[in-house]
Formats: structure tokens, sequence, C-alpha cells
């Protein structure tokens, strides 16, 4: 309900989901209609696992990327790519063949975003463990190396949590209609995905997460002064927008956006870091919000605009952040899907 601020996933509000659950629990709700009970739980935890590795050759591919290539453009070719590693079983049953594929796409995924950031580095790929949580899982994928063993931080697997579980689904955005649009052709579902990951790459939709860290660093490198930017959103002739304001279903607070400013507040007490971006962003809040451009026009912070600080403090590179976007909404989008 964009008027009123609320978001409900198969009918349960965000914000409960967010405080709660995992996203691993999200995911299994959103794809099967209901929570998971511990034990179906447990039996979704095994499968992901036994499914996180990636086809060794695969890496072959990944490695005759040039280095500066973008994740995003990485990611949307792999999981194409996926089909021909993994085809179809004839042996199968279609609901056999299809919950197979939903459960590789959501493990591989994850393991295939950190895969691209190592590689990307020219750091040895770190591999999944079975004794850690998907989220716990990532991060020391994206961060352990032989000379630093990784420490997992629960309060920084939390963030990760939340940050997925917000992002994990919202009807028919851009990327969603774009699976949706493309699976209708019974194209297969890797296919389908990545078409989704192509369109949640634009900048007015999952690049705008990126887009906001690097507008506020813009702002910090000018002197820190928001008037200047807040007035250019204003101007008709130019067409620069706030990054992270705006929403076309919210035409009040984004209700994500409430439960990312309060994490963005925890993770850097808990890591006791001062990010300078923080501070620009609260001010440049605290003036749109007053501005009656931005009243009139019912613009208010959205779910990207709190989260680019977070990742930032959790240690993801900023080219990774719409990566990281699509791990969190690949549940929607398979549930939309089916
Ligand atoms: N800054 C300045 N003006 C804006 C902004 C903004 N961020 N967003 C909308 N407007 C203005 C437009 O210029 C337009 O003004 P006008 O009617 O006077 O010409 C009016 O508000 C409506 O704009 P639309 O683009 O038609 O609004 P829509 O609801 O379709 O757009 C969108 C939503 C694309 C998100 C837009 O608000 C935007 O570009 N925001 C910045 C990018 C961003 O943060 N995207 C992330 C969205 S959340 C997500 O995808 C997860």
């Amino acid at each position: 309900n964009g008027e009123k601020g609320i978001l409900r996933y198969r009918g349960i509000p965000v914000d409960q989901l967010a405080e709660h659950s995992t996203f691993v629990e999200t995911a299994y709700l959103l794809i099967n209609g209901e929570l998971p009970t511990r034990r179906q739980l447990t039996r979704f935890s095994v499968l992901l696992n036994d499914h996180s590795l990636v086809h060794e050759d695969m890496r072959e591919f990944f490695e005759s990327f040039p280095r500066r290539a973008h994740p995003m453009g990485i990611l949307t070719s792999m999981v194409n790519a996926l089909r021909a590693f993994y085809p179809e079983l004839p042996e199968r049953s279609e609901e056999e063949e299809i919950n197979v594929t939903f459960t590789r796409l959501l493990s591989k995924l994850r393991t295939m975003a950190a895969m691209s950031y190592k590689i990307s580095r020219g750091h040895r790929v770190v591999y999944p463990r079975h004794d850690l949580t998907y989220a716990a899982n990532f991060l020391n994928m994206m961060f352990d190396s032989p000379v630093r063993p990784y420490e997992i931080d629960d309060d920084l697997v939390d963030a990760l949590n939340v940050f997925w579980i917000l992002h994990a689904d919202h009807e028919q955005n851009c990327s969603t209609a774009a699976v949706r649009l493309v699976g209708s052709a019974r194209v297969n579902l890797y296919a389908a995905i990545s078409a989704g990951i192509s369109a949640l790459w634009g900048p007015l939709h999952g690049g705008a997460n990126q887009a906001v860290v690097e507008m506020l660093s813009e702002i910090e490198a000018s002197g820190g002064d928001v008037d200047p930017f807040v007035a250019r959103a204003r101007d008709r002739n130019d067409p620069f927008r706030l990054m992270g304001f705006g929403h076309r279903v919210y035409k009040t607070y984004d209700p994500r956006a409430i439960i990312m400013k309060k994490m963005c507040d925890k993770v850097l007490k808990k890591l006791k870091r001062h990010d300078p971006l923080l501070d620009i962003a609260r001010k440049l809040e605290e003036v749109a919000l007053k501005d009656p451009y931005f009243i009139d026009h019912n613009l208010y912070p959205n779910v990207d605009f709190y989260t680019g600080i977070v990742l930032r403090a959790i240690g993801i590179p900023i080219n990774m952040f719409t990566v990281m976007f699509a791990i969190g909404r690949l549940p929607g989008w398979i549930s939309q899907w089916k």
C-alpha cells in the first residue's frame, strides 16, 4: 500500500520478517506461500548447501571477463550460462526440475556473486562452507583470504539478512516485470532471471543504491553543502534527480527505508565507525523533506537511500551493491515467475 507505506510478503509485514526471520526463511515464504516449519527449514538449508558449488568449468568463463567488467554484467551472463552447465534431466518430473532450479539459483547466485568479486581482484576464490548460514557463507566467500582469515560478526550477518529481506520482493517493478515477460515465452528460468538482473542494473531501479553513494560522495567532495544539489533536483531544465528519493508506488516514506536507516545507525555504532556520508544523507533528507518541490511531488527516501552506507560499512565495494540487491530480489522473481 503505497499511500500508507505498508509492505507485506504473503500477508506478513516486512518489518516483522526483518526482525524475526532470516533471508532463507523469507525466501521459502515467498516461494512456497508460508514460512517453513523447523523441519522444512532444515531440509531447505541442506539443499541450499548441496547446490552451493559452481561447476569448475564456469570458473574459466569467469576468468575470461576483463578485470574491470561490471559484476552485474558478469552475473547476468553467468546466470544465463547456468542452463548450459545444468541442463534439464529427462528422468526428473517437471515439479522436481523446477524445485532443483529454484534451489540451485538461490544457492549459486550467492556463490557466483562472491566469485566475481574475488576474480575481479585477482584473488583466489573461496569455496562455500556447509557449516555456515547463507549470509555468513556469503561474507566468508567475499572476505576470507589465505593471509587474513575472515572473522564472522553476527551483527553484520544480521544486517545482511535484513538488507536481503527488505529487497526480496516488490510487486510489478521493472525487473520483476522483465522476469515475468521473458518467462511467459516459456524460456528456462535461468534466462528469465538473467533478464531480471539486466533490468535491475539500471540506475533508476536497482542501480540506485550505487548512484546514491556516488551522489553523497560528490556532495562531500564539493564541500558538503546539500542545498545546491536540492536546487538542481528541483530545476526542470536539469536532468539531475536526487538518487534514493521517490518511488513509483510509495507516495510516503518507504517502510524499508525506515528499517534501513535504523540499521545504518546500529551497524556504524557496532563497528565504532563514523561515516561522513551518513551525516550528508541525514542533512539531505532533512532539507529535501522540508522543500516544497519534494513535498508537492511526494518524494521521500526510498530503500536505496540508506542501504549503500550499510553495505559500505560491511565492506561491500560499491560496484557490488546492485549485485547484493539481485541476490535479495531473487526469491521474489522466482515466486512471481512461479
Ligand atoms: N528527484 C527529483 N525529482 C524527482 C525525483 C527525484 N529523485 N523522482 C521523481 N521526481 C519528479 C520528476 O521529475 C517528475 O516531476 P514533474 O512531474 O514535475 O515532471 C515527478 O517527480 C514524477 O516523476 P516520475 O519519474 O514520473 O515518477 P515515477 O514515480 O515514475 O518515478 C522513480 C519513480 C523512477 C523511482 C523516480 O522517483 C526516480 O528517478 N528516483 C531516483 C532514482 C531512485 O532512487 N530509484 C530507486 C527506486 S527504488 C527501487 O527501484 C528499489
